[in-house]
């Protein structure tokens, strides 16, 4: 029987446990033994690293986090450590890796790949959707969804007070969740890190608003932007005349019980990982987009940024 094992490296997101759980029951299906690798690539180097069963991923699908644990590793950065996760991977006989993540665990990869030769296939992984080579990451749905609950939550209280409320998505440098957050709310301003903006231009249309009736207004502002958020409220009660609040939704965005998308997705993602390794793929990421599944090599994927979709903006 051939080894196979996975691990999750960097920013969690919910869709990891269906995954988990599907890697094991297809590595079984396909005659393979499934191993865990803890706390991504430091469980790799600790050897923090065991044999999985049925019996360890059931009762997970719905939840979010994951089972294995994840970590942003700067050890894997050096070789000396390097070496030392490929010692105790070739000692309990791995040679294939399935590696939930985003393009920063991706890139540590496959510079292990072109000193040890471990074969792996990369899951795109990550609420922020940005990277580059697939239209969709792991995670993105259920977090999209926390936001859109959030917001209508928010929108209850806005409009009986009266209030603006800047509301501020993570996504690092992508504005992605912002934007799709934003259309799909009807927010009245959304502010990403891939579009200049200029706070004054908004300045006579949102006051003929509230002269109109407007009770309320929603601002959808993602973590990246030049301002923090409290300035963009500031603005609103100075510049717009309207009491303003901040909401930071921060790490509630990362959990929550994962989307019949994203479980399905997990699914698929893995069984094509599980299939490109068993056909001899050996450094490649699995890529989704309108076309349906495509192998990735990895140069493909981490030689450029993502590029955000910016004609999404015309529907705002
Ligand atoms: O990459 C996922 C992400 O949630 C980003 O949106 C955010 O900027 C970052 O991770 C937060 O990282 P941490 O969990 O280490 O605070």
């Amino acid at each position: 029987m051939k080894n196979i094992a996975i691990l999750c490296s960097g920013g969690d997101v919910s869709g990891m446990n269906p995954a988990i759980k599907h890697f094991v029951e297809y590595s079984l299906k396909r005659g393979l033994t499934p191993y865990f690798v803890y706390d991504g690539y430091e469980g790799l180097i600790d050897n923090n690293i065991t044999k999985a069963s049925y019996k360890d991923v059931s009762g997970i699908i719905n939840r979010g986090g994951t089972q294995i644990g994840s970590a942003r590793s700067k050890r894997f950065m050096q070789p000396e450590f390097r070496k030392i996760a490929k010692e105790n991977l070739d000692a309990l006989n791995i040679h294939m890796l399935v590696v939930l993540g985003g393009d920063g665990s991706f890139r540590g990869l496959d510079i292990f790949y072109k000193e040890h030769g471990v074969q792996f296939c990369g899951v795109p992984s990550t609420i922020d959707n940005d990277i580059n080579g697939t239209h969709y990451c792991l995670g993105v749905d259920t977090a999209l969804n926390i936001i859109k609950t959030s917001i209508d939550a928010i929108r209850d209280t806005a409009s009986s007070f009266k209030r603006a409320f800047v509301i501020e998505t993570m996504g690092r440098d992508c504005g992605y969740l912002a934007l799709i957050s934003a259309i799909t709310s009807g927010a009245e301003l959304c502010l990403i890190p891939e579009i200049a903006y200029d706070l004054q231009s908004y300045e006579e249309n949102f006051k003929e608003q509230i002269k109109n009736g407007r009770r309320y207004f929603i601002a959808i502002v993602s973590e990246g932007i030049k301002q923090d958020s409290q300035e963009i409220a500031d603005w609103f009660e100075e510049n717009i005349g309207i009491e303003s609040r901040v909401s930071v939704l921060g790490h509630i965005q990362r959990g929550g019980n994962p989307t019949i998308y994203d479980r399905l997705m997990a699914y698929k993602f893995v069984t094509y990982a599980i299939n490109g390794l068993l056909e001899g793929k050996d450094e490649s990421v699995i890529c989704y987009s309108k076309s349906g599944f495509e192998y990735k090599s990895i140069e493909e994927v981490t030689a450029h940024k993502y590029k955000l979709d910016l004609e999404l903006v015309n529907f705002l």
